[in-house]
């Protein structure tokens, strides 16, 4: 997925390498497969130091601080094109050691623009699609082109969704363009500055300078231009405040931002109810939900949160929804021709590319609106979508999604209550009752957890089962105990696991199923026939005396209203897989080959 930050001052800046390595901090949810910098000092030199690892790591290994620079780039990898190794490590540089390059996103036609290059004769030293940028400019430059020709001329020829920046060092100006892949720039005193991450921005400025798909700004430290990059007119835009305050990158005093974010959920609910309660913003909203159907989309977590809000939709309000995987919208959508539903996209980032794909072929076949569940309001898709539905979780820092899942199936659950005509005193005094049932069940079964994650922290394998609404529940807990304990867990339906997975039963094999009282009708059927051939039963319930006495373990949520049950037996997966991530010594706010944001197919 990657991301860069870029800046310009009008002057040396001896702090250069700090305040890249302090921006790669920022962006290191988008990758840390590999770090590099580059730093240009006013004698036209530059250098590059870049390394396979995490912006940490690479630091340690590099020192960043101890370069200076008038204008300098850091970037880093979530590995697509090219091993994470040094050499597929960015920013590159060009065959003469003049121009420097950095991107983001995707270079689809990497291979054919390669062999192109290679028979211009162009060194390529990478397997990493980045490194086509420079080269390709470059091969323009060196054919007589002006530069803004030679950029017009290669953005033409890269296909693919991305953004980039370029630097010549015998110039003080810098380039950026952004086709598909998030870009923000703004202007301070002495400085602009340009990246992937609108809050590495934000540290720097809060006067934004909006840019636009399809549009390239040439900066230095004062001015800038931005042009249509196919038309090459020159468009006035001012920078505009943004007053998003950058939340204090700290985690202190807990150990690890997941277990920060966890720790906000309260507080991150309630915001939530303040602001859906007080405002109008659902009523807005209800014409357009209330007409046609609603197709709902997301991925990962998302996408389990979606499903969630499925059955919150379908049994509180009764109105007919479809969840689809973002990659099925494109199929459903071409050949069910379907011209009149909504689509309803929920996704942290709002920067996800496999949910942008949806929405371009969405806005290809049908009339319908698109509604953006998003969490980052000054993402992409939460600029463009029609109508907003903000998740006011705040910015999210470890990779694994926690706070804002809670937020998304939350605002599901106010909408399906807002939908089925519920007041709003009435929803304003549920979800304080949910917040604190949520903050006792945490209190309540902190203890049990933990004793939990010390039998499951050898386990590499294991299932875990919902019934009905409790599905999508054990979908994330599964994907949450992936991510960040590297277990292969697989969640299913209940009812479906007796049709032949029960063959993995064998003796001592732990499985959890989560259900409501109401529903043990059909589980308790599920408990014994995993039971009878000594499986082990972890049983995540509404308080019951049979699923009780039938569970080998039993742990009690003390929430009547199932729907409520439901979020809070998500907030205890999450919970217990940050304890088996502790125990088994594994960062979880970067886990192994995953992103916070994947903004490539
Ligand atoms: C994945 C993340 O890459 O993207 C998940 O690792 C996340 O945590 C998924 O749920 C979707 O992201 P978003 O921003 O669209 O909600």
């Amino acid at each position: 997925m990657c991301g860069f930050f870029t800046i310009v001052f009008n002057k040396e800046n001896r702090n250069m390498g700090s305040i890249l390595k302090n921006a790669g901090e920022r962006l290191s949810y988008r990758g840390y497969d590999s770090t590099g910098i580059a730093v240009f000092n006013e004698n036209e030199k530059f250098i590059i130091r870049k390394d396979k690892g995490s912006v940490e790591k690479v630091d340690k290994k590099l020192k960043f601080s101890q370069y200076g620079g008038y204008k300098g780039i850091i970037q880093l990898r979530w590995a697509t094109y090219g091993k994470p190794s040094k050499i597929n490590a960015q920013p590159h540089k060009d065959c003469t050691g003049r121009y420097v390059s950095a991107h983001n996103g995707n270079i689809i036609n990497v291979h054919s623009l390669f062999e192109k290059l290679k028979k211009a004769g162009h060194r390529i030293k990478s397997e990493n699609d980045g490194e086509v940028v420079v080269h390709i400019i470059e091969d323009y430059l060196n054919k007589g082109k002006s530069l803004n020709d030679a950029v017009k001329l290669s953005y033409k020829d890269i296909k693919g969704d991305y953004a980039f920046c370029f630097a010549d060092k015998k110039s003080r100006k810098m380039i950026a363009v952004k086709k598909g892949s998030s870009l923000f720039a703004g202007k301070g005193n002495g400085f602009i500055v340009v990246s992937s991450d609108l809050y590495a921005v934000l540290d720097h400025t809060n006067k934004i300078i909006p840019l636009k798909d399809s549009e390239m700004i040439e900066f230095d430290s004062d001015d800038y231009t931005i042009r249509n990059i196919i038309s090459m007119e020159s468009i006035k835009r001012s920078p505009e405040n943004n007053f998003l305050n950058p939340c204090i990158m700290y985690k202190r005093p807990y150990d690890s931002f997941m277990e920060k974010e966890i720790s906000e959920v309260p507080t991150k609910i309630d915001l939530l109810r303040e602001y859906y309660v007080s405002s109008n913003h659902l009523n807005k909203l209800k014409r357009t939900l209330s007409k046609g159907k609603l197709i709902i989309t997301g991925s990962g977590t998302s996408y389990n949160a979606s499903l969630l809000g499925t059955y919150f939709l379908n049994r509180i309000s009764g109105i007919d929804v479809a969840v689809h995987l973002p990659s099925d919208i494109n199929d459903r959508l071409k050949y069910v021709r379907d011209k009149s539903s909504n689509l309803l996209v929920v996704s942290q980032s709002g920067e996800t590319k496999d949910v942008k794909n949806a929405i371009d072929s969405f806005r290809n076949y049908s009339k319908g609106k698109v509604i953006g569940m998003i969490n980052n309001l000054a993402s992409t898709m939460g600029m463009t979508s029609d109508y907003i539905l903000p998740t006011i979780s705040d910015m999210e820092i470890s990779v694994p999604a926690t706070k804002t899942f809670i937020n998304q199936v939350v605002l599901f659950y106010i909408l399906s209550l807002f939908l089925k005509g519920e007041s709003k005193s009435n929803i304003d005094k549920k979800i304080k009752l949910l917040i604190k049932s949520l903050k006792k069940a945490k209190k309540d079964t902190d203890e049990q957890l933990s004793s939990l994650a010390n039998k499951l922290i050898k386990r590499d394998f294991m299932h875990i089962l919902g019934y009905s609404l409790t599905y999508p529940c054990a979908k994330e807990g599964a994907l949450k105990m992936k991510e960040v304990n590297y277990m292969n867990i697989e969640a299913m339906h209940s009812s479906e696991f007796k049709h032949g997975p029960l063959a993995l039963i064998k003796r001592k094999y732990p499985i959890i199923l989560i259900t409501t009282a109401k529903d043990k009708h059909y589980t308790l059927s599920h408990i014994n026939e995993i039971q009878t051939r000594n499986g082990i039963i972890i049983s995540i319930s509404q308080k019951d005396k049979d699923i009780e006495k039938n569970s080998d373990i039993n742990i009690t949520i003390n929430e009547k209203d199932e729907n409520c049950f439901a979020i809070i037996s998500v907030y205890l997966m999450q919970i217990l897989s940050l304890k088996i991530a502790y125990k088994k010594g594994i960062n979880p706010d970067q886990p192994r080959n995953i992103s916070k944001t994947i903004t490539v197919d």
